[in-house]
């Protein structure tokens, strides 16, 4: 099978632009005439800093991250970026928290500075989810609120966002967690929501967005969000180095980090130093060994785009719209052959999920739509295994050819 047969439409690790992997692949064997391949260089090399370091500036100026906001890159893949967020925004939490005391009430000593906080823990500190909660694990169900659980608001499935009215946000969460595009249904909010929106306060919600599934994709409000992060395999790069953009005064010296004595009294869960944002930080991503050849090809795929699109991440964003209009498009047209999964309003323009219904038995309709798709070079088709159905990833490597291809067979397996 050739690679050029082929429309991958998995929903990650997605494909690549070809010529950007071929740029990779001679860099991997001799990177700029070295003798040594760009995985082999030290990542404390000068080499592996002007690659880091032109990573994230490309990634700023695509994005238009303003310079209040640092970026951070990072192993442990979007699971790992669960727990990160977790730990850190628990130390934003406390360190804000024991600056206030310390300002109304001076030094009253280590003990009862320890007491206050503890009182405060108990009483105050909540998380607030829309929909996950992998914070249940690391702190306890007495500190996550669930403000709306998608899965209540459509018979148990997700495929529905609840109106915003509806969230039962907690006074003064320590952050509201969001998904912005939920890969396994294809659910994407079509907007930042209206009831999140800063207003300059001190009460402003420190919201946390994984963008894992659609960075690259569309414009980010990013001064809506304190937090944003992403996975690379999808639009950026390839599985293996992670993204954070947060806001610097989130970070040391203005908020340093706890000490793991004080959080160990507080009975609080101690970032491991990987995941530490403010570690992170200082040492410009170089903590430990930053898997310097994820960066590069992340780092490529962005100079591709930025020559691709002068009006930059906008330029991306009409594409993808086109693409998942024309596939949305082809679905829509044949209502008794497919059935598109969420609600019209919250459509994922990324994954495109849908079930085949035609015959009545959607088992077989299915198999069938899938070996059709695979026999004409579309792959990667199959919905995430926990929910079952088809999915079509339009990641920004799939090109408008690829879009089309797909619509064609959607019109030809209805029509057939
Ligand atoms: C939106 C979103 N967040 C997080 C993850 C988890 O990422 P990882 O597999 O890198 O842990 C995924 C995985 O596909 C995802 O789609």
């Amino acid at each position: 099978m050739r690679r050029e047969d082929i429309t991958y439409l998995g929903a990650g690790p997605a494909a690549l632009p070809t010529d950007v992997l071929a740029i990779a692949a001679e860099a991997l064997q001799n990177y700029q005439d070295t003798g040594l391949g760009v995985a082999e260089h030290s990542h404390r090399s000068e080499l592996a800093n002007n690659i880091l370091n032109s990573m994230k500036a490309d990634l700023a100026s695509f994005l238009d991250i303003p310079s209040d906001y640092e970026i951070l890159l990072m192993q442990s893949g979007g699971s790992g970026q669960f727990d990160a967020t977790i730990y850190n925004v628990v130390n934003i939490w406390v360190e804000k928290q024991r600056q206030k005391i310390v300002k109304e009430q001076g030094d009253i000593g280590e003990d009862a500075l320890v007491q206050e906080l503890k009182k405060k823990v108990d009483s105050e500190l909540r998380l607030d989810y829309l929909a996950s909660q992998e914070a249940v694990r690391l702190l306890g169900p007495e500190h996550v609120n669930i403000a709306s659980d998608a899965r209540k608001v459509n018979d148990g499935k997700f495929g529905k966002i609840a109106d915003e009215s509806t969230w039962q946000l907690s006074p003064k969460p320590a952050m509201v967690y969001m998904c912005e595009n939920e890969t396994v249904d294809g659910v994407e909010y079509p907007a930042f929501p209206k009831v999140l929106e800063p207003k300059g306060t001190e009460d402003d919600y420190l919201v946390v967005g994984d963008f894992s599934s659609t960075i690259l994709s569309r414009r980010i409000p990013v001064k809506d969000y304190s937090i944003i992060f992403f996975g690379a395999q999808k639009n950026l790069g390839c599985a293996g180095v992670t993204g954070v953009i947060i806001r610097k005064n989130l970070l040391p010296p203005t908020l340093p980090s706890t000490s793991p004595t004080l959080l160990r009294k507080l009975g609080l869960p101690i970032a491991p130093t990987v995941l530490d944002y403010g570690v992170t930080a200082k040492n410009n991503s170089l903590y430990n060994t930053l898997p310097i050849f994820d960066v590069f090809l992340a780092g490529q795929v962005l100079k591709k785009l930025i020559a691709t699109f002068p009006d930059k991440v906008d330029g991306q964003q009409a594409v993808a719209q086109k693409k998942a209009d024309l596939i949305y498009g082809s679905l829509d047209a044949y209502p008794n052959v497919y059935k598109v999964v969420p609600e019209t309003s919250v459509r994922s323009r990324m994954n495109i999920c849908f079930r085949v219904t035609k015959g009545g038995d959607v088992d077989e309709a299915e198999k069938a739509f899938l070996k059709g798709a695979v026999e004409r070079g579309l792959t990667g088709l199959k919905g995430h295994r926990s929910v079952g159905g088809i999915r079509a990833s339009n990641y920004n490597a799939v090109a408008e050819a690829g879009a089309e291809k797909l619509a064609a067979y959607l019109k030809e397996y209805a029509e057939a």
